[in-house]
């Protein structure tokens, strides 16, 4: 019993079977990935800021907003084996600062490891984490937090010299000892080529079939918002946004012509009592 350990996370990518990692972002969605009968990891992904949150990217949140929601993942998680964001602005300024947050995260007790969108920059920062005994998640390919950078939200690595760099980046950080690591929208070929050519698993989200597992947002994956625009990659398996929708207009109409509540929804009171009551 108790959280999947991250020694259980390798026996599957060494016997080869795929990784499955959901993301969270409130107690509700922590119990439904945690219940969930083939998901292996929880991600506090920092993309809650925007899925659930309305931000417009996920520079836009603070650390201590992004704390209050993942002290409500934690208390739905106790199962499987979880991994934590660490939010834009918490973790660039010193290594001070990234040790500082990381270990308060740590001390809710269920996270399990720190993800860290980046490479060279932050290897300090990566390596104190390790040294401190707390498995760390890297995160290449797309980095949502440098969206200004990449001009938007879109596939990384399809031109030579970036196919290259993120290549190189995988390398450093599988050097460095990341635990696990993150790949995001890049070619399938180059996520199946670095795959085969680090010792940790990969986990990816619009980097195709071959990484040694998959994360996708529990909100985009559950359809729970109105947007239309879909990114590729993405599997809606559910309309939670149009159920909801429906559900709602559903209630409002019963109330509107007084079908709700019915009889069987009403609490009573003893006739002798109510005749006392109206005297
Ligand atoms: O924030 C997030 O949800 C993530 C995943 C997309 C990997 O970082
Ligand atoms: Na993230």
């Amino acid at each position: 019993v108790g959280q999947t350990t991250l020694s259980e996370i390798y026996n599957l990518y060494q016997n080869k079977v795929p990784l499955t990692c959901i993301t969270a972002h409130d107690y509700i969605t922590a119990k439904i990935a945690d219940n969930a009968s083939n998901i292996d990891m929880i991600l506090i992904g920092d993309s809650l800021s925007m899925v659930s949150l309305g931000y417009n990217s996920t520079l836009e949140i603070s650390f201590e907003e992004f704390y209050y929601l993942s002290k409500a993942v934690t208390r739905g998680v106790s199962k499987k084996f979880l991994i934590c964001d660490l939010p834009y602005g918490s973790f660039e300024s010193s290594t001070a600062q990234c040790i500082d947050n990381s270990i308060k995260l740590m001390k809710l007790g269920k996270i399990q490891s720190i993800k860290i969108e980046g490479s060279y920059e932050y290897e300090k920062e990566i390596k104190r984490l390790i040294d401190i005994g707390i498995p760390v998640t890297g995160h290449i390919g797309l980095k949502p937090q440098r969206f200004s950078k990449t001009s938007g939200f879109k596939v990384q690595g399809q031109a030579l010299k970036d196919a290259l760099e993120i290549y190189k980046e995988a390398c450093f950080l599988n050097r460095l000892g990341v635990s696990l690591l993150v790949l995001e929208c890049i070619p399938s070929k180059l996520a199946k080529f670095i795959t085969e050519n680090i010792s940790v698993p990969t986990i990816g989200i619009g980097a195709g079939n071959s990484t040694s597992g998959q994360v996708l947002v529990q909100g985009d994956l559950l359809g729970c918002s109105e947007s239309e625009r879909i990114p590729k990659f993405l599997k809606q398996y559910e309309n939670f946004y149009g159920k909801g929708l429906e559900a709602l207009n559903k209630y409002g109409n019963e109330v509107k012509n007084r079908e709700y509540p019915e009889k069987k929804h009403e609490y009573g009171i003893k006739d002798e009592v109510f005749q006392e009551f109206v005297k």
